[in-house]
């Protein structure tokens, strides 16, 4: 029997999956993730370093969160002999070897790779900035990429640094025509863009009309040049400088590859050097358009450009800025790991590898006043509902995400929520339940005013309700409460009708199927009508209070009876249905509140029950099926009632996370019984991984 062709390059393929998951050959702190963040700010500034069992940051080309090549190169000369140290580049007849990595390393903002060529290490520090108290800053869809390099043999080298992108930053398709220019001054900057800007407008996630940035500082001995990549590429590799000249060839972003490169002259090397710093950027505006009353639409614009008149301002102020930015970074990362380490070490690297990319999913925008200036009192945050559909400020998203918004700064969930309600409170929205989304498709957020939203009546209406008061509790300020005190009392009406009885309905776990009596989505809904009880309260309004706070409790103790199995062990998945059981990851909420609604008996019949039921890599989302949402194994591990079920949960997520069978940014849902990932990657919900920092 002969193998087939086919056969044959399986084989092959197998040897290769084989050799591939071999022990690393660097050191990984504090784990090797499925995909380093390398600069990840916004949706369309998103590039990633994917992983699997391993790679080095110059064994493979960045790549944007759908796995598509963002070209980014990097090399490096050291005593006139050529490495590379970022991407996959292949530049015929020009002689370069790989540098050879000896470390990476990611903390909440920052991933940091040491790789050595001949005599010297060079440390690469990439910096998504987090900075959630300062709205221009963490509106700025930039990242850092600082080179240092140190001689480890005590004897000087010469040292001589290359980075460049492609234009694959401004496209999903790399056929159309982009077009650039080159800016020198006090910092060196390319900017590239479509030629045909398509405002509003994705091709395959990303964005199609705006400018990407690649700047440096122009010190002495700063050099550029654009053009082809092989060209720009070898230039630097026989040379060790660039010859500062434009190639304006305007072409397809695939034509002849045109790269935007960037070098310095670091001189002789012994002791380490400061780092030559690097931003790449992308930038648009407007940035959404927002559904007003009327139908009629808004054009909303990044809050950065209250501050910035141009993109060079904006640059020239993010470069000059990197000494504080990183001393900034190094005490986020330090106050987030010292919390985060008080529950495990597991859980701190858990929760260092989710801050990036559920941030990075989000945008502020301020609109502008008649006479054309920017109003910074009116601020709307926007999330892209990354990976599973796109839309825009996804209630069931945005829920999920919420806890990283309470422990970075609670105001961003007040600017989260508040697009929600004011379209809602237009009175173009025609279901008496909460919208599941503010638009389909990011960054145009057009409401729903025929009410054909993806349904998610108990879902999003609960959640509304419990955010609201959550952001009230969190910060004293109830001006939400007050002003759309009228939507939050038609959603609790509708809960009060539906939510002991759901109607056959999804959840946020919609991919689970559509089910009536979902017992863990009539927690959620009991829980918001006890919500809004004390919301009333806050509003002055003793005696609605004290009626919804009687029918959450009565709910409740009707609830015991509908949701327990006949065993007595565990509660159900749907009413009636004994065999069933699920995560009732809601109860975080009431945890979350503070709410003492749940009486302590339920806590603890659901902890020692998840203890008999955990698979390799934790516990299924439910008995339909064996995977599991890392978001709710964290909001789970919440609510157990002693630390070995809570530590259960987070180690199931670490293991997850480290089990080098996934490619792709951090995919909340995955499989328990073999650790393989399931369709999502890169979404925000990863936020909901702070749940314990929280509470
Ligand atoms: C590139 O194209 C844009 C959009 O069509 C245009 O506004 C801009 O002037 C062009 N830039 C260059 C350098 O040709
Ligand atoms: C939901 O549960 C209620 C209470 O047990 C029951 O009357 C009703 O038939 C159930 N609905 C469905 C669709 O199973
Ligand atoms: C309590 O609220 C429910 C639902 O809005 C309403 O039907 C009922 O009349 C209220 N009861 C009192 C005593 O206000």
């Amino acid at each position: 029997m002969a193998f087939s062709k086919l056969e044959l390059f399986h084989s092959l393929i197998l040897v290769l999956s084989v050799v591939s998951v071999q022990a690393l050959t660097w050191t990984t702190t504090p784990f090797n993730p499925p995909a380093i963040p390398l600069a990840v700010r916004s949706p369309y500034l998103s590039a990633w370093l994917a992983q699997g069992a391993g790679a080095a940051l110059n064994d493979v080309w960045p790549t944007f969160w759908t796995g598509s090549v963002v070209g980014w190169a990097g090399f490096v000369k050291v005593d006139g002999k050529a490495y590379s140290f970022l991407g996959a580049p292949n530049v015929p007849g020009a002689a370069f070897t790989k540098a050879t990595q000896k470390s990476s390393q990611f903390t909440s903002t920052q991933s940091i790779f040491v790789l050595s060529a001949g005599p010297i290490d060079l440390t690469i520090t990439f910096i998504s900035p987090v900075e959630p108290t300062d709205l221009v800053k963490q509106s700025t869809p930039f990242a850092y990429m600082a080179v240092s390099a140190a001689s480890t043999d005590g004897s000087p080298h010469s040292v001589q640094v290359y980075s460049d992108i492609s234009a694959e930053w401004v496209s999903g398709d790399n056929s159309l025509t982009a077009n650039w220019s080159t800016t020198t001054g006090n910092v060196l900057t390319h900017q590239v863009q479509l030629a045909t800007q398509a405002v509003f407008t994705e091709n395959n996630d990303h964005i199609q009309y705006g400018s990407a940035f690649y700047s440096t500082t122009n010190t002495v001995g700063a050099t550029y040049q654009t053009g082809a990549d092989v060209t720009v590429r070898a230039q630097f590799i026989n040379n060790g400088r660039l010859p500062n000249t434009q190639d304006t060839n305007f072409r397809a972003v695939s034509n002849n590859w045109p790269v935007f490169g960037l070098a310095h002259d670091l001189g002789s090397v012994t002791s380490s050097t400061a780092p030559v710093v690097f931003s790449v950027g992308h930038l648009r505006d407007p940035a959404i358009k927002y559904i007003v009353a009327g139908g009629a639409t808004q054009a909303r614009s990044s809050y950065f450009w209250s501050q910035f008149s141009s993109p060079a301002a904006l640059i020239t102020s993010f470069l000059g800025d990197y000494a504080n930015a990183l001393s900034r970074a190094r005490a986020f990362d330090s106050k987030v790991n010292i919390d985060a380490s008080k529950i495990s070490a597991d859980y701190a690297s858990v929760v260092a590898l989710s801050i990036r990319q559920a941030m990075g999913a989000t945008e502020i925008t301020i609109s502008k006043n008649s006479d054309g200036s920017f109003n910074k009192n009116d601020i709307i945050m926007f999330m892209k509902e990354i990976s599973s559909d796109g839309n825009v400020n996804t209630v069931d998203v945005i829920f999920p995400a919420w806890p990283v918004l309470l422990y970075t700064n609670p105001a961003l969930g007040k600017y989260l929520l508040e697009g929600l309600f004011r379209y809602q409170a237009t009175g173009q929205y025609p279901n008496k339940w909460s919208v599941h989304d503010l638009g389909s498709s990011y960054p145009n957020a057009l409401g729903h005013n025929d009410g054909r939203d993806e349904a998610m009546p108990v879902e999003e209406s609960g959640n509304m309700i419990i955010m609201a008061l959550s952001y009230a509790q969190k910060t004293g300020d109830n001006s939400h409460l007050t002003q759309y005190s009228a939507l939050l009392d038609q959603w609790t009406q509708f809960l009060i009708e539906d939510s002991l009885i759901p109607a056959n309905q999804i959840s946020t776990d919609y991919f689970a199927g559509s089910l009536a009596n979902q017992t863990n989505l009539a927690i959620k809904g009991i829980i918001g009508i006890k919500a809004m009880s004390q919301i009333a309260q806050r509003l002055g309004d003793t005696s609605k209070s004290a009626n919804y706070s009687s029918i959450a409790a009565s709910y409740v103790s009707q609830w015991q009876t509908l949701a327990a199995s006949s065993s007595g062990k565990h509660v159900t998945l749907s009413y009636g249905n004994s065999a069933s059981w699920g995560l009732t990851y809601n109860l975080y909420a009431d945890k979350l509140l503070k709410l003492n609604l749940f009486p302590a008996s339920v806590y603890e019949m659901q902890t020692a029950w998840y203890k008999t039921v955990a698979q390799p890599f934790g516990i299924p989302l439910d008995t339909r099926h064996t995977y599991t949402k890392s978001d709710w194994e964290i909001w789970t591990a919440g609510i157990v009632t002693d630390t070995a079920t809570r530590d259960l949960f987070i180690s199931s997520v670490k293991k997850w996370a480290s089990d080098g069978l996934s490619t792709q940014p951090f995919g909340d849902w995955y499989e328990t019984t073999n650790g393989q990932p399931e369709g999502f990657r890169a979404r925000p919900v990863v936020g909901g991984h702070l749940a314990l920092l929280v509470l």
